[in-house]
C-alpha cells in the first residue's frame, strides 16, 4: 500500500510532539480536579468524564497540527484515518478514570506511536507527581529524562506485582479473580491501582517486578510496552507468544520473573478446563 501523503518523521521529533500532547493533555485533568467535572457512566462500572474528552480533544489537536495525514487510534473518540497512513498515534487521554472520578491521585496521559505496525515511541504522563516516562525505539526508557531499567529480582516469593481488572468483571467468569487469588499466596506484594499504563511504567522503573491482565485495550498498553520494553523488560500473552496491543492478555515482567508467572497464569488455565 503506498502513502503518498506521509512525510519521513524523527524518532526525536515524534517523541517531541508525544511529550507536548501529554503534557497538555495532563494539565487539562489537573485543571479538571481544580474546577470540577461531570461524571457520565458508559456501562455500570464503567465511567467517562468531560476531563476524559477534553483531554483526548487537545492531545489530537497537538498531533493533528504537527501530523495532520497520521492515523489516531483514541480512547473516546476511536479510530481518525483521513487516509491509510504509516504512523498510527495510540491514545489513553486518562488512564484511570475511576481513581480521577473519585479524588484517588493515580493517573496518567498515555500516548504511543506505531510506524508501520510497531510501536517506536511511548510517553506516559502522571501529572499528579510531574513523572514523565518516555522512549523512542533502541534508544532506552528514561523517566524524567533520567535512564530506568527494571528490576533484578527473580524469586516469586519476593516480588512485588500489580494486575487489574476489567470492566466486565461481573459479566465473565474470565475475570482475572482465579489469577489474583493463585498470585496472592505466591508473592511478597500484590497491588491493584487502576491505571495499567502506570502499571507498565513502573515495572519499567523496577518499582514492581511484574504486571499481568486479561483484557486491556490498545491505548492501555501502546505506550507502556515501548517504555517497559526499551527499559529491559519482557511482555508477551499468557502463553509467552509475542504480544500484540491488538490482543487483550499481557504478561509484563523484568524478565527473569516472565516464566513463572507465565506457569501459573497456564495453572490457572488447565485448572479451568
Ligand atoms: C483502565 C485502567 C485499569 C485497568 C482497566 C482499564 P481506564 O483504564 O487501566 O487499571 O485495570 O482494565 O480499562 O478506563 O481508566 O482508562
Ligand atoms: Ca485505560
Ligand atoms: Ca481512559
Amino acid at each position: 500500500m503506498s502513502h503518498p501523503q506521509d512525510q519521513d518523521v524523527s524518532l526525536d521529533k515524534l517523541l517531541s510532539v508525544a511529550t507536548t500532547a501529554a503534557r497538555q493533555g495532563g494539565a487539562i485533568l489537573v485543571e479538571c480536579t481544580r474546577v470540577g467535572f461531570r461524571i457520565e457512566h458508559k456501562q455500570t462500572i464503567n465511567l467517562v468524564t468531560n476531563a476524559d474528552h477534553q483531554a483526548e480533544q487537545r492531545i489530537i489537536d497537538v498531533i493533528h497540527s504537527a501530523f495532520p495525514t497520521h492515523s489516531v487510534l483514541a480512547e473516546e473518540r476511536g479510530l481518525t484515518e483521513l487516509s491509510p497512513s504509516r504512523y498510527k498515534w495510540v491514545i489513553d487521554p486518562l488512564d484511570g478514570t475511576t481513581n480521577f472520578a473519585h479524588g484517588f491521585p493515580a493517573y496518567c496521559v498515555s500516548i504511543g506511536v506505531e510506524y508501520d505496525g510497531r510501536g517506536v515511541i511511548g510517553v506516559v504522563y502522571d501529572p499528579t507527581r510531574d513523572e514523565l516516562f518516555t522512549a523512542q525505539i533502541g534508544h532506552g526508557a528514561y523517566l524524567n529524562g533520567i535512564p530506568i531499567s527494571v528490576s533484578a529480582m527473580d524469586h516469586l516469593d519476593q516480588a512485588l506485582l500489580v494486575t487489574g481488572f476489567a470492566y466486565n468483571i461481573r459479566e465473565t467468569s474470565n475475570n482475572n479473580l482465579n489469577h489474583f487469588a493463585r498470585f496472592a499466596l505466591k508473592v511478597q506484594g500484590l497491588r491493584r491501582t487502576g491505571t495499567a499504563a502506570l502499571d507498565l511504567c513502573y515495572v519499567a522503573a523496577g518499582r514492581f517486578d511484574g504486571f499481568w491482565e486479561v483484557a486491556l485495550n490498545p491505548w492501555d498498553m501502546a505506550a507502556g510496552v515501548v517504555i517497559l520494553r526499551e527499559a529491559g523488560g519482557r511482555v508477551t500473552d499468557f502463553s509467552g507468544n509475542p504480544h500484540s496491543i491488538y490482543g487483550q492478555e499481557l504478561v509484563a515482567s523484568n524478565g527473569p520473573l516472565h516464566q513463572a508467572m507465565l506457569d501459573l497464569l497456564q495453572e490457572d488455565t488447565s485448572a479451568r478446563s
